[in-house]
């Protein structure tokens, strides 16, 4: 994938305000999962990406989806829903339970995601609580799902 690239886009999407949002605390030193994270192309242009990093909830290992970003250029034209549709198959056929992302919940209930019951699910830094979402890949397992969300860091070895 063109790193480079992807860089630039959050850039213009975000600005530097991104490096101190608590989504992008719970990703520092841990790479994204590049059986789950995709970019779009229009010829040799980059117009989206997506990216989705393991991270630990509650005990357990859940996705942490984002950014998502679409080149403004190429919004409205289905990208993002297809960068979407694409990474949530992934990670159910890989296997996982649980999607999370702090964003639009009017963007992210079309694709299944809803708000997280407040205080079920602390993050490491602020966020709106109408933001902190979840796309239970397995149904149920939200529920079972209490406590921290934290960078998932590597297990030392014995
Ligand atoms: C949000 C974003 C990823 C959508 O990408 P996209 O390729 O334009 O999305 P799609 O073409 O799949 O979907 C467009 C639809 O989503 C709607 N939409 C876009 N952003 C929305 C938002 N924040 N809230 C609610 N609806 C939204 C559009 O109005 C459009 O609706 P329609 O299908 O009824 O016409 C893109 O606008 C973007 O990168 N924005 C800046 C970064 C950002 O906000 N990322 C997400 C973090 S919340």
């Amino acid at each position: 994938m063109d790193q480079a690239a992807i860089e630039r886009l959050h850039e213009r999407a975000f600005g530097p305000g991104r490096f101190a949002r608590t989504a992008f605390r719970l990703r520092e030193g841990v790479p994204p999962d590049p059986a789950l994270s995709f970019a779009a192309h229009v010829g040799t242009f980059l117009v989206g990406s997506v990216k989705v990093t393991p991270v630990a909830a509650g005990g357990h290992t859940a996705l942490m989806l984002g950014p998502l970003t679409v080149d403004p250029a190429f919004e409205g034209r289905g990208i993002g829903a297809a960068l979407m549709n694409r990474s949530i198959e992934a990670a159910r056929a890989a296997g996982h339970d649980l999607v999370m992302l702090i964003g639009d919940a009017p963007y992210y209930a079309r694709f299944g995601f809803k708000v997280i019951p407040p205080g079920q699910l602390i993050l490491p830094g602020p966020a709106d609580p109408s933001r902190f979402l979840a796309l239970e890949l397995v149904e149920g397992v939200l529920a079972q799902r209490r406590g921290a969300v934290s960078p998932l860091r590597a297990t030392p070895r014995a």
